[in-house]
C-alpha cells in the first residue's frame, strides 16, 4: 500500500529520474495513490493552493502535490523552470510540448496520459494539458523546486504564442477562451 510519508521522505534530494522510478513504482497500484492522496488531504494544505491542488510537501528543492483537473479543462502553454515528474491516478491527461523559436512557440509534440502513467518533464518544458475526458482527473505532480514561487516562469497567449509572465488569473482567462472555442 502507497504511504505518502515515506514516498516524501524517499524523494528528497533525488534527481528526476530517480523520483521517475519511485513514481512508476507507485503507480503499478493507481487506485491506491489515489487512496492515499485523499486520505491526507482531508486535514492539510500548507500552501493554500488553487485549483483543486493539494500540497503535501514544499521546500526549495522539491514540491509533491496533488493535481485535480477538472472534466475538459485545458491550459494554455505555460513552463515550470524545473522538472517535474507527474503520474496519472485516475483519468487522463493530454499534453501538448512545445519548444521556443525566436519570440513565439512551435509544437513539439504530445503525450496522452492515462490512469497507471508517468512521465518526466524536464526543466525547460513548455506543455499545456487538457483533460478531454467528463470525469476529472487526479494526478500526483513532484517538482524539482518550489512550485509555488512562480517567479520567472512564463505563460503564453494560446492562439498568438506571445509570451507573458506567469499570472494565474491571466491562466484561468486563457484556459475559459480555448475552451469556449
Ligand atoms: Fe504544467
Amino acid at each position: 500500500m502507497f504511504n505518502l510519508d515515506q514516498f516524501i521522505e524517499s524523494c528528497k534530494g533525488k534527481p528526476a529520474s530517480a523520483v521517475k522510478e519511485l513514481l512508476a513504482e507507485a503507480m503499478r497500484d493507481p487506485a491506491g495513490v489515489k487512496q492515499a492522496l485523499e486520505t491526507v488531504a482531508q486535514g492539510k494544505d500548507i500552501a493554500g493552493a488553487k485549483v483543486g491542488d493539494m500540497v503535501y510537501f514544499r521546500s526549495p528543492t522539491l514540491t509533491i502535490l496533488k493535481a485535480a483537473v477538472p472534466p475538459k479543462f485545458k491550459t494554455p502553454p505555460h513552463n515550470h523552470n524545473m522538472w517535474a515528474v507527474i503520474g496519472v491516478c485516475d483519468g487522463q491527461e493530454n499534453n501538448t510540448f512545445y519548444r521556443r523559436s525566436g519570440k513565439t512557440l512551435e509544437k513539439a509534440g504530445g503525450k496522452d496520459l492515462k490512469t497507471g502513467d508517468t512521465v518526466v518533464l524536464g526543466e525547460d518544458a513548455v506543455h499545456a494539458i487538457e483533460n478531454p475526458s467528463d470525469r476529472p482527473m487526479l494526478a500526483i505532480h513532484v517538482y524539482g523546486g518550489d512550485f509555488l514561487d512562480t517567479s520567472n516562469r512564463s505563460v503564453w497567449n494560446p492562439f498568438t504564442f506571445e509570451e507573458h509572465p506567469y499570472d494565474f488569473k491571466l491562466i484561468m482567462d486563457y484556459a475559459r477562451q480555448i475552451m469556449a472555442q
